[in-house]
């Protein structure tokens, strides 16, 4: 029912009746910038979604699993709740924050409405009720309109959006666990593996050629070469090991 281009979590609903309010408002989200990069303290916000739960049947939402990004994600939303009620700007909802990512509501079908459903049968979706969905860093907050005409991809019209850019902040970390993502460090090892192998053969033709010369053809000449090609045939290993380990 929703398309996947249009998934968002809804961190506060206000109405703004003029394009005045519409433009303070985007100018406010501007000018939280900084404050939200210190609040997330230069680390990513990631969000991990396990489970399927619902608002009186007819929303039925992925929920956001436990743990410390979810007071994260709250402070977020507080901050901007207050920005905006400094301003005047904030309106209407006076639900409390549930982050959620909706999956389906039967206000998308007015075709199931109309034929009497009211409510979403449970059992489509008891099979995922425990079910970890994966995990999605918080890119980008945007102003949304809810009445405006949706653009094409379904997404709400958005009015503006701030990009959370904090590999500029000062106290950048990855990952809010502290932990880094792999992928780069992953890159590294394989470079510096390769690196390595490559050392370590080139030394040991090299060393091969060299004992080869030295004797003349002799007994050994067919022969791999001794100690030092042994510490490099076990470089070698130890580099391939690590970029095994680096996979
Ligand atoms: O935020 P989102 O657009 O995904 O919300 C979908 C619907 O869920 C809203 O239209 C609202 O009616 C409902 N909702 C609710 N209780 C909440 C949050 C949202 O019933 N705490």
């Amino acid at each position: 029912m929703i398309p996947v281009p249009t998934l968002h979590i809804t961190l506060l609903v206000t109405h703004l009746a003029r394009q005045e309010q519409v433009d303070l408002a985007a100018a406010a989200l501007a000018q939280a910038e900084p404050s939200l990069a210190e609040l997330l303290g230069g680390a990513e916000l990631a969000l991990p979604f396990s489970g399927v739960a619902h608002f009186r049947n007819d929303v039925v939402f992925v929920a956001l699993a436990p743990g410390p990004h979810r007071k994260a994600l709250h402070s977020l939303a507080e901050l901007l709740c207050g920005r905006l009620e400094e301003r005047g700007l904030l309106e209407g909802d006076a639900r409390g924050f549930e982050p959620h990512l909706t999956i389906m509501k039967l206000s998308r079908a007015p075709k199931l409405r109309s034929q009497g459903i009211k409510r979403v049968d449970p059992s489509l979706y008891s099979n995922y009720t425990s079910r970890f969905f994966g995990e999605q860093t918080v890119e980008r907050l945007d102003l949304c309109s809810m009445l405006k005409k949706k653009q094409q991809d379904g997404y709400y019209h958005t009015e503006t959006s701030l990009q959370l850019d904090l590999t500029q902040h000062p106290l950048h970390r990855k990952r809010s666990s502290g932990h880094r993502r792999s992928e780069p460090d992953e890159a590294e090892l394989l470079r510096i593996s390769k690196r390595l192998v490559e050392d370590a053969v080139s030394r040991a033709v090299q060393q091969y050629k060299q004992e080869t010369l030295q004797n003349g053809g002799g007994p050994n000449a067919g022969q791999p070469p001794g100690n030092a090609d042994g510490d490099a045939a076990m470089k070698t290993t130890d580099a391939n090991a690590a970029t095994d380990s680096g996979k």
